[in-house]
């Protein structure tokens, strides 16, 4: 059976929808009771330090979208400006509040938006090239989204197992709860575009060949040490006892849209290229600090 068409109409009332059902968590409604510190340090300090650095880019996010969007449009604008930062914010700030009452350093957000952005930003000023640029940026928002859900449900299990219910029920599960709506609004956006037909095969061709060029995981920002850091979140996670399921779980939606030219391929092989060189420089980074 052929899927429903995906029109701006349904987009727009799912952004309001999440608006109306999601307000900012607010700080003061955590319970900040940790049972054992130390356990939850040793087991997971290192995932959640990560995830509060990425969560408070969110605001670098902001300014890279306008840089590349320099036409965005009212649906857009809601998500990035109602939604989707006062969530992503506050989920910043509370896991980096959790990393503090963990006896860790808080996070530093690297909020410089790269030259390599500011060029497509530059480029994305002819209206063809930002046609290109937005597919990108709404399979980038979804991949990313895709693997906050996939580390919010490790996580959670994992601290389900050390029976810290505070940090579960109050922290994580409602900052889970708010991912797969951004997700679902990438995934909706990437998908209209495609099924609307909104670029021509060259600049489908340039979309992938710069996807190819510079797929990035969540919060690596092309630099080796966020590289390395994620590879410590993957390993971490137990995630690369499967990298290719995990490259399949993140990467399906991309493969669909973006490469359905070739026909039954699972996930773009960057994906999971980006996930073992991520996982090398972790354990390389482990040998040289003698571990
Ligand atoms: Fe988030
Ligand atoms: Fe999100």
């Amino acid at each position: 059976m052929p899927r429903q068409p995906i029109t701006q109409q349904k987009i727009a009332e799912h952004v309001q929808r999440l608006g109306d059902l999601y307000p900012p968590i607010p700080l003061g409604s955590v319970d900040r009771t940790i049972k054992d510190p130390r356990a939850v340090a040793a087991k997971f300090g290192h995932v959640i330090d990560y995830l509060a650095r990425v969560e408070l880019e969110v605001d670098r996010n902001v300014l890279e979208l306008l840089c590349l969007l320099p036409d965005v449009d009212d649906t857009n604008k809601t998500f990035y400006a109602d939604v989707w930062q006062p969530q992503e914010i506050q989920h910043g700030l509370i896991l980096d509040r959790l990393q503090q009452d963990l006896g860790r350093t808080a996070a530093e957000p690297h909020l410089e938006v790269s030259f390599k952005i500011k060029i497509l930003g530059a480029l994305a000023n002819l209206p063809a090239i930002q046609d290109v640029a937005k597919l990108l940026y709404f399979l980038t928002g979804a991949s990313t989204e895709r693997q906050a859900v996939l580390a919010y449900n490790q996580i959670n299990t994992g601290l389900q197992e050390l029976g810290e219910t505070a940090i579960t029920e109050t922290i994580i599960t409602p900052i889970k709860q708010q991912e797969p709506g951004h997700f679902a609004f990438y995934q909706m956006s990437a998908t209209a575009m495609i099924q609307d037909n909104v670029l021509q095969p060259w600049q489908l061709y340039v979309a992938r060949l710069m996807r190819e060029k510079s797929y990035n995981l969540v919060g690596t920002n092309a630099m080796d040490r966020y590289k390395a850091d994620m590879g410590g979140v993957i390993v971490d996670l137990g995630l690369n006892a499967d990298l290719e399921g995990y490259a399949r779980e993140v990467g399906r939606l991309e493969a669909r849209l973006l490469w359905a030219n070739r026909n039954g391929m699972e996930f773009p092989p960057y994906i999971l290229k980006a996930l073992r060189e991520s996982v090398d420089l972790y354990e390389e980074r482990l040998k040289r600090e003698g571990a």
